[in-house]
């Protein structure tokens, strides 16, 4: 029977579909855009934070569910934080003493937690009402930005598009291109938070992970990087043998009590070496695997720790904290403070350019 659904779900739903998501509280409409390729396998975004909102993918016996955390319209989504599958920009990840100097000038951001910056603060890329386009052939979104200088407290006008495109690979494949006309700070991810059993199915525990990283960027007890990087080899933050989320995250190991389980940048391998394979989770019990490549230097696992406890997310399904993890591709948090970090300035008229993909099979 599932199998069934399946397939008249890849025969009726393959190509794109645009729908209401709501209105803001500003009464501006939002769109839900839904690309479907012809395995059957399909994505959900939305111009508001230009966020992935579903991801529906088989399980090994052809059962379709929904693998990331996310809500029913864009209300939600501006009465809750965390992020939930959106775009964060311009700089992802925390800037200690909420201020930057770039060519020898101090530029203060807002102070959004505990004296840093998250996010880019409070009017971060995940609260904008993206300009969008989607280009059928392809099975992608294009979502388009002029943020403009000073947006945010950063110097530049800055033009940015992010491309979700939907492979028939399977792939999720989203590719994020800017310039600025002075020098500016570049660094954007996505905040999804995957759960392969489905995203009401539970804890992310009995995923299994595998990270391609020897090292992390210690953080101090507000997660703000000390500039330290740990050889973390044999360390419970080592994922270089697959193992379980759950096997070492309540370890007595400092990294691990201060961010109350993961949430720290892994360095990665191969740098420089272009879009690699750098990690991968998989779901026994659904028989989900999902791949991540991208060309970026470092990645934010974080195992949803703080996720509201009892939130009610998509079709009323009750989240609580480790229901979901993130992999955010990055620049190094805090770049611009520690010399030792590769630099995530954007030069004038140079171009940001960078992919990040999320790739699913079953096993
Ligand atoms: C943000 C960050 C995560 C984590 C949480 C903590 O979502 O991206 O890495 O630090 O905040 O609430």
């Amino acid at each position: 029977m599932r199998i069934l659904f399946y397939c008249i779900r890849k025969v009726f739903d393959m190509g794109s579909k645009i729908s209401s998501f709501g209105k803001t509280a500003d009464g501006k409409e939002v769109s839900l855009i839904t690309l479907v390729n012809k395995n059957g396998m399909g994505i959900e975004v939305t111009n508001y934070g230009a966020t992935l909102v579903a991801v529906t993918v088989a399980d090994r016996d052809g059962r379709i569910d929904d693998v990331v955390l996310g809500y029913d319209d864009v209300t939600d989504y501006t009465l809750h934080g965390g992020y939930l599958g959106a775009t964060v920009g311009r700089n992802c990840n925390r800037i200690h003493g909420a201020k930057v100097a770039i060519d020898g000038k101090e530029y203060i951001l807002d102070d959004n937690e505990n004296g840093n910056n998250l996010h880019s603060g409070f009017q971060g890329y995940n609260s904008l009402l993206w300009d969008f386009e989607v280009i059928e052939e392809e099975l992608a979104v294009k979502f388009t930005h002029h943020s403009a200088d000073g947006e945010q407290g950063f110097p530049g006008n800055f033009d940015i598009t992010v491309t979700y495109t939907l492979t028939e690979e399977n792939e999720v494949k989203i590719h994020y291109c800017g310039t600025s006309d002075k020098d500016t700070i570049a660094n954007l991810t996505n905040h999804s938070y995957f759960n392969l059993g489905g995203h009401g199915s539970g804890d992310i525990l009995e995923h299994t992970m595998w990270i391609d990283s020897d090292a992390i960027t210690v953080t101090d007890a507000r997660s703000i990087p000390t500039g330290e990087i740990r050889d973390i080899k044999g360390s419970p933050m080592d994922f270089n043998t697959p193992k379980k989320i759950g096997k070492d995250i309540s370890a007595d190991y400092d990294q691990l009590i201060q961010g109350a389980g993961y949430d720290h940048n892994y360095v990665l391998k191969n740098q420089g070496c272009g879009l690699r394979k750098i990690a991968e989770a998989a779901d026994e019990k659904s028989g989900r695997v999902m791949e991540v490549l991208t060309d970026s230097v470092g990645v934010q696992l974080y195992t949803g720790n703080f996720i509201d406890k009892d939130s009610r997310g998509k079709g009323g399904a009750v989240y609580q904290p480790r229901h979901g993890f993130c992999l955010e591709t990055q620049y190094y948090p805090d770049a611009n403070h520690h010399e030792n970090f590769p630099s995530s300035i954007l030069k004038a008229g140079e171009r940001y350019d960078t992919t990040t993909v999320y790739k699913f099979r079953v096993k």
